[in-house]
């Protein structure tokens, strides 16, 4: 009994106690970054303002791990990988002690002025953004339990935790609002998001996961990022939008990985994606029973 409790405590174990590489290699993927930063704080290696360097490299990361922990989901479907779901639960959790961590550390740049962090947060539109994303953020951590989901019933449950779409989207609004002259990160974000928003509306309208329709997902995600990149180069700086969007053309020219824009890495990371589902797709139309002798994900739930 109390080595099946302490069993639930150990993040690297699944939930029959054995040890899961699936679930140490997430937790070395939210773990690592804290270590890194800590290890660059002890040797003194976040500049003349650690603090602030500390609340941007925080924010980062919570802003990755919150898109990772949305990708869980469509991935489990596109690539029939049912154990990714349980990493989901850890992965979300991590992005809010991150998010978490962030504003504690903007609390400690800010020598825990209150009457100045209230009047900040209050008066820049971007960090009320951001205290209405994080408390959104609290109350998808605090019912993640799964007492919590047996209290709620699975459909209360899962209507709040759709609210993790607004809180991304809000999340990366705050990022964008606070992002000077370069949005390059934010538009690469953005443009992932937009990504992981048609897997959900391809599943939602039972359209599926087909190669051909994944291509074309990752395409048009990837044109419409280098629009919208080129949007707000245009809008914010007045630098012609043709400039803009040529540098997405100039790739082609270079051939220099250094030269590729949001807009290429969305459109890449969409045909891996859909590179992946075609290599699956084979073992996946398997009968299950069939799958068992041919497929090295033969022991995974189907969920
Ligand atoms: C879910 C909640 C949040 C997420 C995901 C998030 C994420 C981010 C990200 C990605 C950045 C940019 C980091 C960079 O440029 O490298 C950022 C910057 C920042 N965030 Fe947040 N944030 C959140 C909530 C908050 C809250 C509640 C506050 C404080 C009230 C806050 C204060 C800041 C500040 C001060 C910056 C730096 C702005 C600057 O240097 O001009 N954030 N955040």
């Amino acid at each position: 009994m109390a080595t099946a409790s302490l069993n639930s405590y150990l993040p690297w174990l699944d939930r029959q106690g054995r040890f899961s590489a699936l679930r140490a290699a997430a937790l070395a993927l939210v773990v690592v970054p804290a270590l890194i930063l800590v290890w660059q704080a002890w040797t003194h290696q976040l500049g003349s303002k650690p603090w602030t360097r500390a609340v941007h490299d925080t924010g980062t990361e919570a802003m990755r791990l919150l898109l990772i922990t949305l990708a869980v989901s469509p991935l489990r479907k596109i690539l029939d990988w049912g154990k990714l779901i349980g990493v989901r639960r850890m992965l979300g959790l991590s992005a809010l002690a991150y998010a978490a961590a962030h504003l504690m550390l903007y609390c400690i740049d800010l020598a825990f002025d209150w009457g100045l962090i209230v009047s900040e947060i209050i008066k820049r539109f971007y960090l009320t953004v951001g205290i209405v994303a994080l408390t959104g953020l609290v109350a998808l951590g605090v019912t993640s339990t799964d007492g919590m989901i047996r209290r709620m019933g699975t459909k209360n449950w899962q209507r709040l935790h759709n609210l993790v779409y607004l809180i991304t989207g809000l999340s990366l609004l705050h990022f964008a609002l606070q992002s000077k002259i370069d949005v390059t990160e934010p538009a690469l974000m953005n443009g992932l998001f937009a990504l992981l928003l048609v897997y959900r509306g391809l599943a939602r309208w039972k359209i599926g996961f087909s190669t051909p329709v994944l291509v074309a997902a990752a395409l048009a995600t990837g044109l419409a990022t280098a629009i919208c990149e080129t949007a707000w180069y245009a809008l914010t700086t007045g630098v012609s939008a043709w400039m803009v969007f040529q540098a997405n053309l100039d790739v082609v020219a270079y051939q220099d990985l250094a030269f590729l824009r949001p807009g290429h890495w969305v459109a890449l990371t969409g045909l891996v994606v859909a590179g992946l589902h075609a290599w699956r797709a084979p073992a996946a139309r398997q009968p299950r029973g069939r799958r068992a002798a041919v497929s090295p994900v033969a022991d995974q739930p189907s969920s």
